[in-house]
């Protein structure tokens, strides 16, 4: 059983309470800017919210998820089956293992996901999703940073950070305690850096980056 079990049901609500509709604007914020894709690679889809929303926006696309929790993905595929616009779960593909994901994903998805993992981790599945991917490839990343500066920004952010680790430590067995930057090791593993939005006062960003094509 995953940790993420035990939170599944009650994730939206909590999400919601803590910080209104900004993760979900912040998971999205690029949908109305997408290029038609075929294959679309998601880490940690979680209960669906994304899914859901940009499944009608990709009508031709492949969904290819990659969630431990099955309370989880169960949350999604219902989510999904209960949108009128996407009534088929034919092209949503639950898979077990990177592995297993064909190659030629043209967007990769990673919303509230990489600050569960440490920079060597992060790095890792960099590199295991490079080789998965396809030239002119996206990868559309959100997640809560921590602002700048030493003002009432920073110690909120700060603050907030702290509660959330020890909260899914505790309830989800989350073993990562802090949160690590991740622009440097998309840029030195061959993403740059498109667009960048940020919410709820700057403490949760969504970016998108492009795979850079070799000199
Ligand atoms: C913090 S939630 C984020 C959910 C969602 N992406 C969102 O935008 O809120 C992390 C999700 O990743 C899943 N997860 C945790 N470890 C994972 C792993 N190693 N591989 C795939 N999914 C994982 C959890 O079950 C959970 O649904």
């Amino acid at each position: 059983m995953s940790g993420f079990d035990r939170i599944a049901s009650t994730y939206t609500l909590l999400e919601r309470v803590v910080y209104g509709r900004d993760m979900q604007r912040a998971r999205s914020v690029f949908l109305s800017r997408a290029r038609p894709r075929s294959k679309i690679l998601i880490f940690g889809e979680g209960p669906g919210q994304f899914l859901s929303q940009a499944a009608p926006h990709m009508p031709n696309a492949e969904f290819y998820i990659l969630e431990t929790s099955s309370k989880m993905r169960d949350l999604a595929l219902k989510r999904i089956q209960s949108n009128p616009f996407m009534s088929s779960s034919r092209v949503i593909h639950f898979m077990s293992t990177l592995d297993e994901v064909p190659n030629g994903i043209d967007l990769v998805v990673t919303h509230f996901f990489l600050d569960m993992f440490s920079e060597p981790e992060i790095e890792q599945l960099i590199r295991a999703v490079n080789s998965k991917v396809c030239p002119g490839s996206a990868w559309w990343w959100a997640d809560f940073r921590l602002c700048d500066g030493h003002g009432l920004g920073y110690w909120r952010s700060r603050s907030l950070l702290w509660i959330m680790y020890q909260f899914f430590g505790l309830v989800a067995g989350l073993k990562c305690r802090h949160l690590t930057r991740t622009e440097h090791l998309f840029q030195r593993n061959g993403w740059g850096k498109e667009v960048q939005r940020r919410f709820n006062l700057g403490f949760i960003e969504a970016c998108e980056y492009h795979r850079k094509t070799p000199e």
